[in-house]
């Protein structure tokens, strides 16, 4: 049996080429070596935007096309539409129990997105609670790996600590267990491994904040060339002139050591940046080709599930999907059921 993977996106807008080099990557290149499981995360949409179930909706289908774009292959891997998995919130309510409340609520990736968002205390209490929610996305799967991008890495903790407290409490898991031999001490949830990208955090075309469709930095995957290069040619390093020596630690180079496949050539332009030898005009255009060549196909291939025929087949595809993705996640339910003494013989909901 191959090892699991579980990671999934919150459906807020299109992908851009930071998810790529964070996390996409690593999904299309480990579906053959394990049992893929990708979540379009649709239920944590509503818990900043419940007043916005058309755009939800639209954002579903969407990050599907995304997907199917950059080669997430739904022959080799099953999507998950998570409001159509009922153990993943049974088992939310389950792990809520386990979580001190003031832990949830110091989750750094949690704060920062409050600040971000502006929320205040004005969030729903749905909000908070996205967070235990992707700890049941995870083990509801029994995922050992967790291929996500570094704003994540508080999630996967507080997923890490409330596996390994379930195991100990209800399995009888002993607390000094190596994390890779839970499962194997008869924990019913194996302890997730993080696996952060080949660019943890890339930078924006402002060359400060980290790349976000909501801080208008961002380039799509599904950006066409035109709005490529002008993006590229916006990319701010604050040098004065061509001819100045240019810092190949900057924004630019950042854009060139993620897109630029060429070590040679990427060491190359590094080495007459510095010395002033090559103007950001010149860098932004070969940065701007590298990346429309990522991302021509995946426009090509996007393009195979416009208009409604193709929303039809992806609502199709994610129906089917639920099936395969219910089975793992009853399973799963049944087996912590079991260890709280919550068992009273096989469920049988049918109408
Ligand atoms: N919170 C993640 C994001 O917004 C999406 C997500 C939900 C997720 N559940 C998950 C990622 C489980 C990894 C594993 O990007």
């Amino acid at each position: 049996m191959r090892p699991r993977i579980l990671t999934g996106d919150t459906p807020t807008g299109r992908l851009h080429v930071g998810h790529w080099v964070g996390s996409l990557e690593n999904r299309v290149r480990l579906q053959d070596e394990y049992d893929c499981y990708f979540l379009i995360a649709n239920m944590h949409a509503f818990t900043t935007r419940a007043d916005k179930p058309d755009e939800i909706r639209r954002d579903t289908i969407e990050i599907v096309k995304d997907w199917l774009a950059v080669g997430m292959d739904p022959e080799r891997a099953t999507f998950v539409l998570q409001t159509e998995i009922p153990a993943i919130a049974e088992l939310t309510w389950l792990l809520a129990m386990l979580l001190p409340f003031n832990r949830v609520m110091r989750n750094p990736t949690l704060k920062e997105e409050i600040a971000a968002k502006g929320l205040g205390d004005q969030y729903s209490f749905g909000f908070p609670l996205y967070a235990v929610g992707q700890c049941a996305d995870i083990l509801a799967f029994r995922a050992d790996l967790v291929p996500v991008g570094d704003d994540q890495l508080a999630h996967l903790e507080m997923c890490r600590e409330v596996a390994r407290r379930f195991d100990h409490q209800y399995c009888g898991v002993p607390t000094t267990t190596d994390d890779a031999d839970y499962a194997k001490a008869g924990g019913v949830f194996p302890i997730p491994q993080p696996k952060v990208g080949r660019v943890a955090r890339l930078v924006g075309t402002d060359g400060v904040n980290k790349m976000s469709k909501s801080l208008g930095n961002a380039i799509f995957l599904s950006d066409e060339a035109k709005e490529i290069q002008k993006k590229t040619g916006k990319i701010f390093t604050g040098r004065q002139s061509a001819t100045e020596p240019g810092d190949p630690k900057n924004a630019l180079f950042e854009f060139v050591n993620a897109f630029i496949p060429d070590e040679a050539r990427r060491a190359e332009l590094a080495a007459i940046y510095a010395r002033g030898e090559i103007g950001d005009g010149t860098v932004k255009q070969e940065v701007a080709a590298a990346i429309d060549a990522l991302v021509a196909p995946m426009r090509e291939r996007r393009r195979g599930f416009d208009g409604p025929a193709g929303e039809a087949r992806i609502v199709e595809m994610l129906h089917a999907h639920a099936a395969k993705a219910n089975a793992v996640a009853e399973e799963t339910l049944a087996m912590a059921k079991a260890a709280m003494k919550l068992d009273f013989g096989p469920r049988k909901l049918s109408f």
